[in-house]
């Protein structure tokens, strides 16, 4: 396994969450840049990733990145706020290609739709823990009593089991959202990529008022200002990307039973080219990794 092959304009974007959430993020990323082929992995045998500590998540967000590496993407999405919030950092300065991740972004479109009320940010209770979304809006000059924060633990399962719209998730969302709707929020962060699937039982207790914002679209252009400033977008010029249609792959580290059939629902579009991989080769994935490091270090 390499994790050096120089990538060139007709690579993958690698895009990883630890499991459906991240489809938010490769729906914008597929509407935003439609000539790129994106590759998709779902960690589906370890989610959630937002119950578990920093050390626990970084170790996993390596392996994640690595496997994307290793096959060969110019560019890693890390659409999990959980990852980034605990292992950005860290995987910039091991990959060898660029890392972005969902954390500014996601502060980004929430400064942008503000009107000078409160603004909200709900997320795993690691992106929450971490303060990284609280951090990023009072360097942006928002006051303590205009920053609300809330964890809400249970939507990621919610979510994993296709349950948005049902009488479950309106009694989590009602339970989990009390203090942000007393706050009277004007603007709400979804600081979690599996939450924009519930949006609508979401903007349903909050009302019509409250902005939901959340990192996918603002992440994509992003992405594509990464790129471009790389010369590897796929676009007229580069060879072999001329009126292409890019090409979605998943690979998961799980069975894809509910995956395949919720993600379709939610992408529009079948999902039929779906590889499992093993724990194992996740693992192996992990150690070529460190072998890359460790070889870095002595250069
Ligand atoms: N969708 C992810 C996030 O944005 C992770 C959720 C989880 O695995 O707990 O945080």
């Amino acid at each position: 396994m390499r994790m050096n092959d120089a990538p060139g304009a007709r690579s993958p974007i690698g895009v990883f969450d630890s499991g459906l959430g991240g489809l938010t993020v490769l729906r914008a990323l597929h509407e935003r840049l439609p000539r790129e082929d994106l590759l998709y992995f779902g960690d589906t045998a370890r989610v959630p990733y937002g119950t578990k500590g920093e050390k626990t998540v970084r170790a996993f967000a390596r392996q994640d990145a690595g496997l994307l590496v290793a096959r060969g993407v110019k560019l890693v999405v890390v659409a999990c706020n959980t990852a980034s919030a605990f292992a950005l950092d860290h995987l910039r300065e091991v990959l060898p290609v660029p890392v972005l991740g969902v954390i500014g972004p996601g502060l980004r479109a929430a400064l942008a739709a503000t009107r000078g009320g409160p603004v909200g940010v709900i997320g795993t209770s690691g992106t929450i823990r971490s303060g990284r979304y609280q951090q990023g809006l009072a360097a942006a000059g928002l006051p303590a009593e205009r920053i609300v924060a809330a964890e809400c633990p249970l939507f990621v399962p919610l979510v994993e089991e296709g349950l948005e719209g049902n009488a479950m998730t309106r009694l989590a969302v009602a339970e989990y959202l009390r203090p942000v709707r007393a706050a009277a929020v004007d603007t709400l962060i979804l600081g979690c990529t599996h939450y924009p699937l519930l949006r609508q039982d979401i903007a349903a207790y909050l009302g019509p008022d409250v902005r939901l914002v959340d990192s996918a679209a603002e992440l994509a252009g992003a992405a594509c200002e990464e790129l471009a400033a790389m010369d590897l977008l796929c676009r007229d010029g580069q060879g072999g990307c001329e009126d292409r249609a890019g090409r979605l792959s998943f690979v998961l580290s799980d069975i894809p039973w509910k995956f395949a059939e919720i993600g379709a629902r939610f992408l529009g579009k079948p999902i039929d080219d779906v590889e499992t991989v093993g724990l194992d080769e996740m693992e192996a994935v992990g150690h070529a990794l460190d072998r890359y490091e460790h070889g870095k270090d002595q250069t």
